[in-house]
């Protein structure tokens, strides 16, 4: 993961890279560190902790003063060694002559460091990236040109990186490269800005050049830059202009983004409908599929999007009957799974730059398949690289967990569905739906209305160590989301199952210590559901049961329940999720986490 920025420029590089760092830090935030270069001088500052922590503390120290416009940046999620001081970028070559920043992972990093040692170079962090400035410095020792130094280093890496360089042999220049981790080139007027991804960038510029695999560049203020693929030959340099506009948001009103944007859902929910239905039903530019262009639909994605991909195969099967694979992608392509042309492969994921999702859909693209997106990141690696991409539009999602852009993208998912239903059977009465699916909103408001009481009830839970929730059909990827939820904020174990499960092994596990919080549809199986529910009650377990059947339970059978409001059947999903968010988000505020930047994660997954 990792974000890295670099400048060349003529305005203060510190301003810049901090601003770009800023910007950066859904991509990790363990820590951070700047290299600036003045004349032959690089001078380096690191942190451990946030930008926001590090950029407090500049103004107090001699990075403040030191007037230079070029320079590099990094916002770490550690992969190689623990979270310290000594493991954070910028990396420097034993001669301290050149900084790099990484994002990625240089796999043979230690056949590189044994081969470097043997050459009597000494290693100083427990990361993979120390090689690289290393290798850099080997070459120049022999002789070469700091390009060409470049240029052999980058041919003995193997793995994943972005990397950029400054060094004090070549003060001006700034020298970057890309092997399947993101970096963007951005120009204006003859400065030089490149970051992890554009939105980094677009408070200074609005030119832009994607950098393909394996190319690297040379770039310097002022003058023409010089981009190359790995063999050495010359890329033409292409900038577009892009027509993104630097997000600002504000949690203003709310104690936290997560709890801002669980409550900004049902605003997504309108903004969908505007972008995506008319009048009449959809607008032509919602899906743009040829019914024969596809047999099978195969969808591909990580983490909350997956759980968002179930949800999605549920719809997709019932209403427009096209079997439907749902696969989490970092184990997709590892089986060599059968693939044919006739495939239709839906790619889902928020940031569209998550590293399991793009190497899945890499290789579904070598398998000739067809690919739409769902992204909420215009220009990400994953928009760029599908056919078609459905934008959320669910607006820019601060917090590490996902919430209204999960909402966001089942409700793409269950619009696909209901649109391909509707293409393929004349009969399928998709004016209910989407009737229906414009009072969401509505209900998601009134659900939020339910804040309160969740907020008491989380309150009563929060000292349990483990949860399970259950739910059968539609419920049990809702489960499984809610469970997620919980752990990454709360740090609480939680396991997400179909409720039928439980009498074939986890059962085993309940006890008093061991509540269930448990899915039941008024219209689906409710009195199974209801019935595996008093089994775990029989055992002594605790139960929390959220329904939208209308009626009491006895403490005696359930120990606290909640009745959602009712909702068209099979759209039930889009009121439960919100009360699982609410629910993990009060557990985690009772026990005092820092629910928008939880412990060990990153918002944008960008290592395999
Ligand atoms: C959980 C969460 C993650 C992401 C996953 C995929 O709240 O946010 O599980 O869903 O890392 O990320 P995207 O959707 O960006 O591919």
């Amino acid at each position: 993961m990792c974000g890295i920025v670099s400048y060349s420029g003529r305005s203060n590089a510190l301003e810049v890279i901090l601003k770009g760092l800023q910007k950066l830090e859904y991509r990790g935030y363990d820590s951070v560190g700047i290299s600036l270069i003045s004349g032959s001088e690089i001078i380096t500052n690191k942190h451990v902790g946030s930008v926001s922590e590090f950029s407090s503390q500049i103004s107090e120290n001699s990075l403040q003063n030191f007037k230079s416009s070029c320079g590099i940046g990094h916002t770490r999620w550690a992969t190689h060694g623990k979270v310290d001081l000594t493991n954070t970028h910028p990396h420097f070559s034993n001669n301290k002559k050149i900084a790099v920043v990484h994002n990625g992972i240089i796999e043979n990093y230690l056949e590189l460091k044994t081969h470097l040692e043997k050459l009597g170079f000494s290693f100083y962090s427990e990361t993979d990236t120390e090689v690289i400035p290393n290798l850099v410095q080997s070459f120049v020792d022999t002789g070469m040109n700091l390009i060409e130094a470049f240029k052999e280093t980058l041919k003995m890496l193997k793995g994943s990186f972005a990397i950029a360089m400054v060094t004090s042999i070549e003060p001006k220049k700034i020298f970057i490269a890309k092997c399947k981790s993101p970096l963007v080139i951005g120009k204006n007027k003859g400065e030089f800005y490149v970051a992890s991804d554009a939105n980094a960038l677009l408070e200074f510029c609005n030119n832009f050049l994607f950098m393909e695999d394996e190319t690297y560049a040379i770039l310097e203020y002022g003058k023409q830059p010089k981009l190359f693929n790995f063999r050495g030959n010359s890329v033409k340099v292409n900038f577009k202009k892009l027509k993104l506009t630097a997000k600002q948001v504000s949690n203003k009103n709310y104690d936290d983004y997560m709890l801002k944007e669980i409550n900004e859902q049902p605003e997504v929910i309108k903004n969908i409908i505007s972008e995506y239905l008319s009048d009449s039903g959809f607008k032509s530019e919602f899906l743009n599929l040829n019914k024969k262009d596809f047999k099978r639909i195969i969808i591909l994605a990580c983490g909350s999007s997956y759980n968002a991909g179930l949800l999605g195969k549920y719809w997709i099967e019932k209403f427009a009957q096209i079997p439907t694979n749902v696969e989490i992608a970092s184990e997709f392509k590892l089986r060599n799974p059968v693939l044919k042309k006739s495939d239709l492969i839906i790619a889902i994921s928020q940031s569209g730059e998550t590293a399991d999702t793009i190497s899945a859909v890499e290789y579904a693209k070598s398998k000739k398949c067809k690919i739409v997106a769902i992204c909420n990141t215009p220009e990400s690696t994953l928009d760029r690289m599908s056919n078609q991409t459905i934008f959320l539009n669910a607006g820019h999602e601060v917090g590490v967990a996902a919430t209204k852009t999960f909402l966001a993208q089942v409700a793409i998912l269950f619009l696909i569905a209901i649109n391909l239903a509707h293409n393929k059977f004349k009969k399928f009465k998709i004016e209910e739906y989407l009737s229906e699916f414009t009072k969401i909103s509505d209900k998601i408001h009134e659900t939020l209305s339910f804040t309160s009481q969740i907020e008491s009830l989380s309150q009563k839970y929060a000292h349990f160590k483990n949860f399970f929730f259950l739910g059968r059909g539609l419920a049990y990827p809702l489960a499984i989301e809610g469970a997620l939820k919980l752990k990454e904020i709360s740090y609480i174990h939680a396991e997400g199952l179909p409720v039928g499960e439980m009498k074939h092994g986890s059962i085993a596990l309940i006890d008093e210590l061991f509540p269930s919080v448990v899915l039941a549809f008024k219209n689906f199986y409710f009195d199974k559901t209801l019935s595996n529910a008093l089994e775990i009650k029989a055992r002594n377990g605790k139960v929390i049961l959220f329904t939208d059947e209308q009626i009491s339970f006895d403490s005696k059978f359930i120990d606290d329940f909640l009745t959602l409001p009712q909702v068209k059947f099979d759209m039930e999903p889009f009121v439960f999720i919100v009360i699982l968010q609410l629910f993990a988000y009060y557990v985690a505020k009772k026990l005092g986490r820092n629910v928008d930047k939880p412990r060990n994660l990153a918002k944008s997954v960008t290592v395999e």
